[in-house]
């Protein structure tokens, strides 16, 4: 059975679906590897790796693709008119393809139409079974990590506490907002260097999580936030009321802060505003603010997708895309481990091919199609229409 590991080609996409650890694990299991030319270069991963490892090195998307049974990817294959090559129309029937599929309905209905086994990896149910597969763990805690690491850079201050013979240097004051995966690791990370950590988040377990890092807690509480977590982990939508109480807050602590990393997410919808341009022009000049939501539209007003602003008032923003890109290396090793670890998962060693149970429940939340059908609950209505 053949397995193909695909170059990305979609914007600010610079990670790899498998590296050569990965792949010569792939060929322990039985499968032979296929890895397009240059796939690995962004990440630092030369073909010549690859090569070693076992893979043959395909010269295009098409040879790749000849005969694969698995395809991997880290995001979604283009499809007609999105790019140069139609890698969509390139997967053989009946493959399964696994990546950050971030699927549309109509997407989900091409993938049935073509005859492609779609599993979208971060729709992996968050349980503990799960966490060593968990794309969107992974890429987070380092999006955090660069996050921090690109402020401090940008900053035109130090981090940490300077005495010297000269005077003193304060430490900067560092605000994490969303202190889920990736503000938690920002929160270590800005700790790691000497900052004054603060942090907030609406989910009630969140608190303790700030504190046993070290940071303070800042934010707003009420009976409406201790029901703030879905039985998914993930924050809900909360009221307008809940919003302008917690600006309040965090309005007079922004305008104290040096740094401030904001992560929020909702899931399924836009990323909440929380740093309106009113609180922006209450900050110093050359004060960062970093946007890890800029790709969900970002959680500060003024932040531009994918881009570097610069306030009047002298507060650079960085709104970059795909943070887990800018750190390519480690995270294409950590997602490629997501995916080698499902699939071993989900093996069947006697047939080497997978074997995925639709009981099971990782596999019911991550399979979108399958034999031609879309059999995802959130999307199937879609297809129905
Ligand atoms: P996320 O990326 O969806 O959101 C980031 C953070 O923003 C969350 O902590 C959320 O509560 C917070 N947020 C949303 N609205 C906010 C607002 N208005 N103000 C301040 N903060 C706001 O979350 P992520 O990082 O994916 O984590 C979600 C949950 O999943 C967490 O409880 C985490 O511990 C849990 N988790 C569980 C795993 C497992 O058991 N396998 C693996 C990874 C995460």
């Amino acid at each position: 059975m053949r397995l193909a590991v695909l170059k990305e080609r979609r914007p600010a996409e610079t990670r790899v679906a498998a590296t050569p650890e990965t792949v010569k694990k792939f060929i322990a299991l039985g499968l032979t590897v296929a890895v397009e030319a240059g796939a690995g270069l962004s990440a630092g991963i030369p073909d010549a790796e690859y090569t070693a490892a076992g893979a043959e090195i395909a010269p295009d998307t098409a040879a790749a693709l000849q005969g694969a049974a698995i395809v991997l990817k880290v995001r979604a294959p283009l499809a007609a008119g999105e790019g140069e090559t139609d890698e969509l129309s390139l997967i053989p029937r009946g493959a399964l393809l696994l990546g950050q599929l971030q699927a549309t309905p109509e997407m989900a209905a091409a993938f049935a139409k073509a005859g492609i086994d779609a599993g979208a990896m971060e729709l992996l149910p968050r349980i503990t079974r799960a966490q060593s597969m968990d794309i969107l763990s992974s890429q987070a805690n380092l999006a955090g990590y660069r996050a921090v690491i690109e402020a401090a850079a940008a900053f035109d201050r130090g981090f940490p506490m300077l005495m010297t013979a000269a005077g003193t240097i304060p430490a900067a004051n560092v605000f994490v907002m969303g202190a889920g995966v990736a503000g938690l690791q920002a929160i270590a990370t800005a700790r790691r260097l000497g900052g004054r950590v603060s942090a907030t988040d609406v989910r009630p377990a969140a608190k303790e999580e700030i504190k046993s890092l070290g940071a303070s807690f800042v934010g707003y509480e009420d009976e409406e936030s201790k029901a703030a977590q879905t039985a998914g982990g993930y924050a809900k939508q909360l009221s307008a009321n809940f919003y302008a109480r917690q600006a309040e807050v965090v309005a007079t602590h922004i305008a104290k802060q040096d740094i401030v990393i904001t992560t929020a997410l909702v899931q399924g919808r836009k990323a909440p505003t929380l740093v309106t341009a009113e609180m922006v022009r209450s900050m110093k000049p050359g004060s960062v603010i970093v946007d890890i939501a800029s790709d969900a539209g970002g959680n500060v007003a003024l932040t531009k997708p994918g881009e570097t602003v610069t306030t009047e008032n002298g507060v650079t923003i960085l709104g970059h895309s795909n943070w887990p890109g800018r750190i390519p290396a480690a995270a294409s090793a950590l997602y490629a481990r997501n995916l080698l670890t499902f699939l071993t998962t989900f093996w069947d060693k006697e047939a080497k091919a997978p074997k995925l149970p639709e009981s099971d429940e990782i596999v019911k939340g991550v399979l979108l199609t399958r034999g031609g059908a879309v059999i995802h609950p959130s999307l199937a209505p879609a297809q129905a229409a």
